[in-house]
């Protein structure tokens, strides 16, 4: 739970204040944190410098039990990034020392020369995003959430302030929701299991939630995407959900790639790093929070996202290389590789959603290539989209979250690449060079002149050392992105 407050550093029993802290310039105004500030920065040890931190104990004239003082820098270069990790820093200190509540003081809008609102949103989704852990394996719990967060402000807060602060937790809380999901091993996500979790968490007045198993796939022709499936021992499902405000703008839909597990089917994955695999399913799990993230913040656009869930193995059902599947949309596939299973089931759920809802916008997120970490490093999205001004607002979107995403080519010549000889198209690229464009270009076979933008997480979805406002593991990437780019299509 995260609120504002104006209560007074005085008031006796505060566990701690967490105080950002530039190596320049005084940014708090409260006469109580100068003194306090003083008092930090007389030590050797602390001048504010980035990631630099030090702790006051009781300091004089304050309620306070303890005070973290925290380097924010030189102030010209505090911008929204720098406000989140100190305020992630801030709550991973408050939760090693097991507290229950921690104050965080909110810097001076005028010295900080950035609005009020972008301040407390930063600091807001910094502290929000870090008060999480996945734990759920563990016997024994070493540390737990905090039951409170408060962002201490200088004068009361308006109700727009506070209603932002609201929309914050959701869209954090649904990022949580998300890591809970990707970080969840494979055993516990089958397809039916992920479709019941998320059907369970979603389940709403203003939802409307489908989930259709695998006779239904099978009788609507969902080829490519029973390909995938028909190796394992648990069916696939396509959950559909959606939200429908009173009289939408716009149609957007949202399909996330869900793929429980990918062994990478007969074109077997090596073995090292395959544990990873268990994070296929990130871009589905984004689109799943985002939705109920939707539910709360109520858009004023039709928002409907689309899940197909499968399990990628091997077995004696496998599909094999070479074997020639027929689509949703009608075209015939050529499996060049099974481990190329993303694409398969995407072109199947986006040309369905399409026929269906006829969307203004559809969007996927997708693991859906190694290429595209090689290409942009494991911290930055691919964007893909023939509409230039699409890709331009996600990569806005992508600025303003820190979710970064970086506009790549879609270019026509490379379509021979995907040639085959025997069937429409081939899954499997005949150049390794590109594969995340090549595998881009494919799903562009399956969205008909749709405006349509595919988004590469495959990267940024996990995080294996963590960082100052998540733990290791899975991101939740994608989440704030959605929730973002909802109000600038
Ligand atoms: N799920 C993988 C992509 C992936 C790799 C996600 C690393 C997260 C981390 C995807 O299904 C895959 O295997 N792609 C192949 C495509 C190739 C066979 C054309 C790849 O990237 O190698
Ligand atoms: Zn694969
Ligand atoms: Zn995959």
């Amino acid at each position: 739970m995260i609120r504002l407050t104006t209560l007074s550093y005085r008031k006796p029993g505060m566990e701690m204040l967490a105080l950002p802290v530039c190596e320049d310039a005084d940014i708090h105004v409260d006469p109580l944190l100068q003194d306090i500030l003083a008092q930090a920065l007389a030590l050797e040890e602390f001048s504010g410098e980035p990631k630099q931190q030090v702790v006051l104990f009781a300091p004089e004239g304050s309620g306070i039990k303890r005070c973290l003082c925290s380097g924010a820098g030189p102030k010209k270069t505090v911008d929204d990034e720098t406000l989140r990790r100190f305020a992630g820093r801030a709550v991973k200190n408050a939760m090693a020392a097991k507290l229950q509540r921690l104050i965080i003081a909110v810097p001076s809008a005028d010295a900080l020369d950035m609005p009020t609102e972008r301040i407390v949103k930063a600091i807001g989704e910094g502290a929000c995003l870090a008060n999480h852990l996945f734990g759920k394996y563990k016997a024994e719990e070493k540390q737990r959430p905090l039951g409170e967060i408060l962002l201490r402000v200088e004068k009361r807060p308006s109700a727009a302030l506070k209603a932002l602060v609201r929309k914050v937790e959701i869209v954090c809380t649904a990022t949580h929701q998300a890591r809970e999901w990707v970080g969840t091993p494979s055993n516990d996500k089958v397809p039916a299991q992920l479709a019941a979790m998320v059907t369970k968490a979603a389940r709403c007045p203003e939802l409307k939630i489908s989930v259709m198993d695998e006779a239904q796939l099978k009788k609507k022709k969902f080829g490519a995407l029973l390909a995938v499936s028909v190796g394992s021992a648990h069916p696939s499902k396509l959950v559909e959900i959606s939200y429908s405000p009173k009289n939408p703008k716009k149609t957007i839909v949202l399909v996330g790639k869900g793929v429980t597990f990918d062994t990478g089917g007969v074109n077997l994955k090596p073995s090292s790093g395959l544990e990873l695999m268990k994070i296929d399913m990130a871009g589905a799990a984004a689109v799943a929070a985002a939705m109920i993230a939707v539910s709360k913040i109520k858009p004023k656009h039709r928002v409907v996202g689309v899940m197909p869930l499968v399990e990628n193995m091997v077995s004696g059902s496998a599909i094999r290389p070479g074997d020639i599947v027929r689509s949703y949309a009608g075209k015939t596939v050529e499996i060049g590789n099974t481990d190329a299973e993303g694409r398969l089931i995407l072109a199947d759920a986006m040309a369905y959603a399409i026929k269906k809802y006829q969307p203004h916008t559809i969007i996927d997120l997708a693991t859906l290539t190694g290429a595209c970490i090689v290409g942009l490093g494991d911290k930055i999205a691919g964007v893909f989209s023939k509409d230039e001004t699409l890709s331009d607002t996600i990569a806005a979107s992508g600025q303003r979250t820190h979710e970064r995403c970086w506009p790549m080519p879609l270019p026509e010549d490379y379509k021979k690449l995907l040639k085959s000889d025997l069937a429409d198209i081939n899954n499997m690229p005949s150049s390794r060079y590109g594969g995340a464009i090549t595998a881009a270009l494919f799903l562009s076979e399956f969205v008909g002149d749709s405006r349509w933008a595919h988004i590469d997480i495959a990267g940024p979805a996990f995080d294996k050392k963590g960082s100052d406002y998540c733990g290791p593991g899975a991101t939740g990437f994608g989440v704030r992105l959605l929730c973002d780019l909802l109000e600038y299509l």
